[in-house]
């Protein structure tokens, strides 16, 4: 089959069309006849060597997919081939074909393209785990988003809407702030002019935000950990801008703070198929009804996933860069 395969090391790394060897379902998982598969930040990293799959995971970069299914493995018996899946995967998604445990896949509901589909799990999981299960966010709270014009950032913002939670929003541009109150946040920073700090003080009333979801890590600890209200929770997905810094404990201790860390990717797939429940049980309605969706960007063809990277790299896009791998055909 068709894959992407990664050429040179580190910084000098470059993606490649190449060929790879079909993948074969085991038992419990499916293989699915990839349509598009979503560009997610950790794919940079991965192919710079940065961010390895975990032990059994494909080599092949790719932490989701849409397509149809093409084969099931022993015992699944929830999908039939030809159906029209999206599904997390540990790896794999930029190739023709993909393996994925059953309890990792969601029915793409119809009106739904497979290309948009291919944006929404790793995305829209992760923040599902991250805001409501780890970070308990409920109805009324108020929540600041880094990087509010992001894959993470615009799907944040959708789902905290539909949960009645307020969102504040840092943005890197005039036009990315714009896109963030477009799809629902309240409020929108460009951080290079203004202190998001401050502006989450000042939109709260001085009480501080009740969660944050942040991937910039060192930088922003110390202005996180200010900005948060009492009980609030600082909820830490990534470390874009440092793995480190001074974390004020005294107060965390005074205003009974808590910073949680996760990431989805090393999760067992029994976590990951109870995540996928939890989800398909509270927002599957909404993403039937397009109430949420994948905010695409632009879609580059599979040979071109090199380009497409760079795009991400240089924080171009807003919302989810996807590759299309083939054609959907009708019906
Ligand atoms: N732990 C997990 O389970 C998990 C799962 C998925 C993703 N992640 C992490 O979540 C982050 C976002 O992933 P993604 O796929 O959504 O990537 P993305 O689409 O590139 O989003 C990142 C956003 O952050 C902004 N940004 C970049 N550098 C920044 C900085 N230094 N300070 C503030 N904002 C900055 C970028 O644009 P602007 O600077 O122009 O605003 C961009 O909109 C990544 O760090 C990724 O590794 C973690």
């Amino acid at each position: 089959m068709r894959a992407v395969e990664i050429v040179g090391e580190g910084r000098e790394a470059r993606l490649r069309l190449g060929e790879a060897a079909d993948p074969r379902p085991k038992a419990g998982e499916l293989l699915i006849d990839v349509v598009a598969a979503g560009i997610n930040r950790g794919d940079t990293l991965q192919r710079q060597g940065l961010y390895p799959p975990p032990p059994g995971a494909s080599p092949i970069i790719g932490l989701e997919c849409a397509g149809r299914v093409a084969e099931l493995g022993e015992g699944v018996s929830n999908f039939a081939c030809g159906d029209r899946v999206m599904a997390l995967l540990p790896g794999g998604g930029y190739a023709e074909r993909a393996v994925a445990h059953a309890g990792s896949v969601l029915p793409v509901p119809p009106g739904l393209s497979l290309t948009e589909a291919g944006g929404i799990p790793e995305v829209f999981l992760t923040c599902h785990l991250t805001l409501f299960d780890l970070g308990r966010v409920w109805t009324g709270e108020t929540v600041l988003v880094h990087g509010g014009g992001g894959g993470i950032g615009t799907a944040a913002i959708q789902l905290l809407s539909r949960a009645g939670a307020r969102v504040l929003v840092t943005a890197g541009s005039a036009e990315k702030c714009a896109s963030c109150l477009e799809l629902g946040a309240e409020r929108a920073v460009r951080y290079g002019d203004e202190s998001f700090a401050e502006a989450a003080l000042d939109w709260t009333e001085g009480r501080g935000v009740d969660a944050i979801l942040d991937h910039v890590g060192g930088a922003y600890l110390e202005d996180n950990i200010r900005c948060l209200a009492r009980g609030g929770r600082l909820i830490l997905i990534g470390v874009m801008a440092g793995a480190s810094g001074t974390l004020d404990l005294g107060r965390m201790l005074g205003r009974h703070l808590s910073v949680i860390g996760s990431t989805l990717r090393p999760r067992s797939v029994v976590e990951k198929a109870a995540l996928v429940e939890r989800f398909r049980k509270r927002f599957g309605e909404d993403l039937s009804a397009r109430r949420l969706s994948a905010v695409v960007d632009r879609v580059f063809p599979l040979a071109e996933a090199q380009a497409a990277h760079e795009r991400m790299e240089k924080s171009l896009h807003t919302g989810k860069i996807v590759l299309q791998v083939r054609e959907e055909r009708p019906g």
